[in-house]
């Protein structure tokens, strides 16, 4: 059963069993496409794995192929529909802020943080979607991350977001080099304004 279709996959269910393909995107030359598909496909499985690792709750990966990946299909709200009307927000921020520390504790960039791309099970929060994530010990990729996430919270729960989000940085702050990201962030936010 196809569940979804995102900008760059097709979602398919399969009992508890769920395929994300990257499929063909006719206005990509078709090397570059290929390529791209495949580098994408084996960079999210690896920091799917990565994270998981890292102590983040991730969907575990069963098998890869060449542009597909079968994963645990994560059974719960997807919290872009959800947040707004939570009345466990506050846990669920503070379980956010805490994933995005062990994130870049181990130096993992998600690289889309939004609210489309974690999932509420139980009372774990859930993170998907790595496909534009990658490795990196810079404070300025971290600041970024952290940068898309607020964005995203400001246009999809506009009236909640700086509740969201301060609270989300408050549980970031178990990360060691928090100071030094947030540091950058509000340079980052600044530059913003002006752009
Ligand atoms: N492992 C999973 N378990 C449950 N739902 C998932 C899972 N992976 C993806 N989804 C659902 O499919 C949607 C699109 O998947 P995602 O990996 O974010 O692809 P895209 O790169 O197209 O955004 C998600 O927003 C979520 O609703
Ligand atoms: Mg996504």
């Amino acid at each position: 059963m196809e569940i979804g279709r995102g900008a760059e996959a097709i979602l398919i269910l399969n009992n508890n069993l769920l395929i994300k393909n990257r499929v063909e995107k006719c206005y990509r030359l078709k090397e570059i496409d290929e390529k791209l598909r495949k580098e994408r496909t084996k960079k999210e499985a690896k920091l799917l794995s990565d994270a998981k690792r890292a102590g983040v709750k991730t969907p575990t990966v069963f098998n890869t192929t060449k542009t597909s990946i079968e994963m645990e299909f994560v059974e719960g709200k997807l919290l872009r529909d959800h947040i707004n009307k939570a009345r466990n927000w506050e846990m669920i921020c503070k379980k956010i802020g805490e994933n995005i520390a062990k994130l870049h504790e181990n130096n993992i960039i998600h690289g889309d943080l939004t609210t489309s791309n974690m999932i509420l099970k139980n009372e774990d929060v859930y993170f998907i979607d790595f496909g534009l994530g990658y490795e990196s010990k810079r404070i300025e990729d971290k600041a970024i991350d952290l940068r898309v996430l607020e964005k995203t919270l400001k246009a999809k729960h506009c009236k909640r977001s700086d509740e969201f989000f301060k609270k989300i940085i408050k549980s970031y702050t178990t990360y060691e080099k928090s100071n030094e990201v947030i540091n950058r962030l509000e340079k980052i936010q600044v530059r913003g304004r002006y752009l």
